[in-house]
């Protein structure tokens, strides 16, 4: 028998120049410092890159995921009664087939909902995914998890996954915001699979994101050709060093680009003129690490309790399970 195709509901505009992505430059660009969104990095091009990362030696989170997943996915589908899972930021949904594969064993999954700004990723990810479960639907959103939490299809008991820790990505009052979203869209009782990266040496966190094939580096950089191509900007790539550096204060990696060289750059699709001095910085995404209590603490302030948290031997990561009150 065939699979049924995977239903594809495309909120993004599929082109980025006329949606947010001007707003969010003009915003980062247009004054200081600095910054862009790491979500612009998900280009195809960016998602084949991280893909990279995660096979990288020195990149440990994905693979300490990993290990919880094989080890606990079994606990984590028994210790809840989700019958849709959705998942936010899904890029190639790899881990997840792990928690699909368990939820499937409940008995109770019908339905899966992947969510991610990269149409063509997510393509290819819910035609493989309802080719591997045929009684499954398959339910893509093509969206902004920030932007499009109140459009997920409800109906059902709800597990949301937020993995690879992603949620680090997002600033402290962005978090809370998102947090905040997440929890009133869910009904009392639906559940949030929260993947978190923890607080470890600092050499360790510094070597996975500065590896030494510069893959991490093309991933970063990458975002000044994603501007190029679909704002018509003018950077010079080659002007701007990768530059990735712990944050004591903030418990965060802090990923730059710096200039080298003055650069005047116009970028016509988003009206801007910016003069970027020798040496400015460029600040393109913070990944920050937490400790369990934190964790906890920020979920509880959005309204989600934490029901129990899986940690992968070495103590590297964690995955924390909680409800809507
Ligand atoms: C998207 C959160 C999984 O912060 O570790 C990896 C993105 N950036 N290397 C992370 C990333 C540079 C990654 N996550």
């Amino acid at each position: 028998m065939n699979a049924p195709e995977p239903t594809v509901n495309v909120l993004l505009d599929p082109d980025w120049a006329s949606g947010s992505l001007v707003d969010d430059v003009r915003r980062g660009l247009g004054s200081r410092p600095l910054r862009l969104p790491p979500k612009w990095l998900y280009d195809d091009r960016g998602s084949a890159l991280f893909d990279q990362i995660t096979r990288l030696p020195v990149y440990y989170p994905f693979r300490a995921e990993h290990t919880i997943l094989e080890r606990y996915a079994d606990d984590i589908a028994a210790a809840c009664d989700a019958t849709t899972l959705v998942e936010l930021g899904s890029g190639t949904s790899e881990k997840t087939r792990l928690l699909l594969d368990a939820l499937d064993a409940t008995g109770r999954l019908r339905r899966f909902v992947p969510v991610d700004v990269s149409e063509g990723t997510l393509r290819e990810a819910a035609a493989s995914l309802t080719a591997r479960y045929p009684e499954l639907a398959v339910e893509a959103v093509v969206g902004d998890f920030t932007l499009h939490l109140r459009h997920l299809p409800g109906g059902d008991r709800r597990l949301v996954a937020f993995l690879g820790g992603t949620i680090g990505n997002l600033y402290v009052e962005e978090r809370a915001a998102f947090l905040g979203a997440l929890a009133d869209t869910l009904e009392p009782g639906e559940w949030v699979l929260l993947g978190t990266d923890l607080v470890k040496s600092v050499d360790r966190m510094v070597a996975a994101y500065d590896d030494p094939d510069g893959v991490t580096a093309a991933f970063v950089g990458n975002c000044l050709t994603v501007l190029n191509r679909e704002l018509d900007a003018d950077f010079d790539p080659d002007c701007y060093r990768y530059v990735a550096f712990w944050d004591p204060h903030e418990e965060r990696m802090d990923l730059r680009l710096r200039a080298e060289v003055p650069q005047r750059v116009t970028v016509p699709g988003a009206d801007l003129v910016v003069d970027v001095a020798g040496g400015e910085e460029i600040q393109v995404e913070i990944s920050t690490k937490f400790r369990p209590g934190r964790i906890a603490e920020e979920l509880a302030e959005a309204g989600l309790e934490v029901t129990r948290t899986w940690t992968d031997p070495d103590g590297d990561f964690a995955l924390t399970l909680a409800r809507r009150r």
